[in-house]
């Protein structure tokens, strides 16, 4: 297993470029199950979470090449069980479910447990596909989704929950519909970015998706889908982690290959606590300037265009050494708070109650062993690191390998001093 040194005090400057994003490509490596034709994808990050798409994709009978961010899928013939111990290490594999359950009119998924997130349940995913036509037995920790014997048909479903829609729920649920007879309507559907995306290369592959990037996607039902190039979004959260380095230690960073239409929500903040924002002209670039005297803010998570839950630990971290008082308010997932604790054995003044954090900004932090506990809080611990005095040792890096690219080398390129090293 391996930790990150973060030796704290270095100025960050230079340039780099943000990879294609994870949450987009997980559900695109799935939907390719939809499809018996050569796929090409671009961009696909290179970490663990994309690295057990693929397996699972193998392991259900694809044949997958990878080299350079750019994966060729075919999927001649597959089956409709996923391996259980593939699944178990990636929540996001509920995903394969909608595919599987359209191509081959059966899904068995294990059924994704809790996480340090927060209680994850798929009930939404279940009630889409239900709403198709599908029925849904459990056994032995499975969920078997079965499709009726003249296949699914087109309907109308709200998949509007108590914290509000649901991103991957809308995936399953749009990606079934494809084969689906008929219209499906889905309300309260989820608009992030990263649904668009997957919306955009199903319809480049033939399907015939409308509204995806509202809260309403029309679907109608088609036969039979072909081969297709497609490149990933940039990803957003990756950008907002580096823009909040930036923000805590920086003194001019650029992140190329960004994509400024998604940014609305993390960009204000950053303008609403002082610091600079500067984009190019055509949006794929952009510059933050830390402010000379940062103020705090607040915020709350929102489904987009509201703030992402992704990136709060992170905003955390900037607000931990930000003067003045900074609220975040987590309304997905009201637990996400686990790297409270740890900045707090840094120094971080934060009180968590009832899925909020109050941070008071102080003055330095101070360096300390810390533990990743979720990909988006190790995130936030490195940041941490990066303006601690000392050197901040990071255990359980896997957790921040799940998602971001080679993070220590674009810290490196960016003037950062850490070391990846064997635990
Ligand atoms: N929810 C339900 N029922 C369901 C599904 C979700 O009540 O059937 C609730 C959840 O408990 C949560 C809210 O709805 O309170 C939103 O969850 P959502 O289903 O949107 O989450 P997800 O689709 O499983 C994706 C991202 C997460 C991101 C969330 C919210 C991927 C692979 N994952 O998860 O990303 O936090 O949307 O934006 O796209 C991350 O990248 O670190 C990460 C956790």
């Amino acid at each position: 297993m391996d930790k990150l040194i973060v030796h704290g005090g270095a100025t960050l400057r230079g340039s780099i470029n943000i990879s294609g994003s994870k949450n987009a490509s997980l559900p695109i490596l799935a939907a390719s199950l939809l499809c018996d034709q050569e796929l090409i994808i671009r961009r696909v990050p290179d970490v663990s979470d994309t690295n057990y798409m693929v397996q699972i994709i193998n392991s259900l009978g694809g044949e997958v090449e990878r080299s350079s961010g750019t994966i060729r899928i075919c999927n001649k013939s597959i089956i409709d069980t996923a391996p259980y111990d593939l699944v178990r290490r990636m929540r996001a594999s509920i995903c394969v479910m909608g595919p599987l359950l359209a191509r081959t009119g059966r899904a068995i998924v294990s059924l994704p447990g809790g996480c340090v997130i927060g209680d994850r349940p798929v009930d939404l995913h279940l009630k889409g596909l239900e709403a198709l036509g599908a029925t849904t037995e459990f056994e032995g920790g499975n969920i078997i989704i079965t499709a009726p014997k003249g296949g699914l048909k087109g309907a109308e479903v709200n998949l509007r929950g108590t914290h509000g829609p649901t991103v991957l729920g809308t995936d399953n649920v749009m990606m079934a519909a494809v084969f689906a007879e008929g219209t499906t309507v889905i309300e309260s559907a989820a608009a992030e970015p990263e649904v668009e995306d997957l919306a955009n290369f199903l319809n480049a592959m033939g399907a015939k998706i409308e509204g995806a990037g509202t809260r309403r996607i029309v679907i109608q039902g088609i036969t039979s889908l072909g081969s297709v190039e497609h490149t990933v979004i940039p990803d957003r959260i990756e950008a907002g982690t580096f823009m909040a380095a930036a923000a805590i230690v920086g003194e001019g960073v650029t992140l190329h290959r960004v994509c400024r239409a998604h940014m609305g929500a993390i960009n204000e903040i950053f303008e609403v606590c002082g610091h600079r924002v500067e984009y190019n002209t055509t949006g794929d670039s952009v510059t933050v300037y830390r402010a000379e005297n940062p103020v705090g803010a607040e915020i709350t998570t929102a489904p987009y265009p509201g703030y992402p839950t992704d990136m709060q630990a992170q905003m955390t971290a900037v607000f931990a050494t930000t003067p003045g008082i900074s609220v975040v308010k987590d309304t997905i997932f009201p637990q996400r708070f686990m790297h409270c604790a740890e900045m707090k054995r840094m120094g971080a003044d934060i009180r968590v109650d009832n899925g909020t954090a109050i941070v008071k900004g102080v003055k330095e932090l101070s360096a300390a062993p810390v533990m990743a506990s979720d990909l988006r809080a190790s995130a936030a611990l490195v940041l941490a690191g990066l303006t601690a005095r000392g050197a901040t040792t990071i255990s359980r890096l896997y957790h921040i390998d799940r998602g971001y690219e080679n993070i220590d080398e674009k810290l490196l390129q960016l003037h950062a001093r850490v070391e990846r090293v064997k635990e």
